[in-house]
């Protein structure tokens, strides 16, 4: 049996990652995949736990190095209690967002730097990357928009972050891409969803 395929979906606030995740199951299903749909920070029990204390309280609950081992911790329980096994027995993983949110919210806009942060990855997940990552952006009115409607106004505490913390973390996104073209794929989500999903499926149909 060949391992699954590890796909994991990244970008900002408000892009329609959960959206696009949902369809993406869906439509992946119908063509007779087994998929595994999680997300981080979380996707098992501990990490679930973990997840609580990273998104509840106060802004400065946690200072940078303690946030940053949080979220490693957490995603070390997933990837040994879920994604591997899934990916072992051959099923897919989709995943709303992984370690690259890391790099890009701890490390973009957090201060950690990239060399930690896949040091951390390397130690706790044993540096499992992703198969394939596609990247949502959005024009930052059109996110902040999305954002005001699904929320009413209410973040967490990694949302609650300023509008120049946005900007950084897109843009460390971009860069994540481009350094790493043959992983990662850029999306246009401002289309609309059922095109997005269209476009994601496109790309990875060479593995259908
Ligand atoms: P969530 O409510 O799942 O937000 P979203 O819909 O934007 O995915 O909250 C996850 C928050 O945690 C989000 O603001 C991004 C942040 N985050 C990090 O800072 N580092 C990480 O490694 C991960 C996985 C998430």
């Amino acid at each position: 049996m060949r391992r699954g395929r590890f796909i994991t979906l990244e970008g900002g606030e408000g892009v329609g990652k959960s959206t696009q995740l949902r369809a993406l199951t869906a439509a992946l299903e119908a063509r007779g995949v087994e998929i595994v749909a999680t997300r981080e920070p979380g996707g098992s029990t501990g990490a679930e736990a973990i997840r609580a204390l990273l998104l509840e309280g106060s802004d400065d609950r946690w200072d940078a190095r303690s946030e940053a081992l949080l979220f490693a911790a957490a995603r070390a329980d997933h990837v040994a209690r879920k994604i591997r096994p899934a990916l072992d027995r051959g099923a897919w993983v989709l995943c709303d967002r992984f370690v690259d949110s890391s790099r890009a919210y701890q490390g973009g806009g957090g201060g950690i730097t990239d060399d930690d942060l896949l040091m951390l990855h390397g130690f706790g997940s044993q540096g499992l990357l992703p198969d394939r990552t596609f990247l949502l952006t959005l024009g930052a009115d059109e996110a902040m928009q999305r954002l005001a409607v699904r929320d009413a106004g209410e973040a967490d505490r990694m949302g609650s972050k300023p509008a120049d913390y946005q900007a950084r973390l897109a843009a460390r996104f971009m860069e994540m891409a481009a350094a790493e073209p043959d992983r990662w794929c850029v999306i246009d989500a401002g289309k609309a969803a059922d095109v997005v999903t269209r476009a994601i499926v496109a790309d990875l149909e060479v593995w259908l």
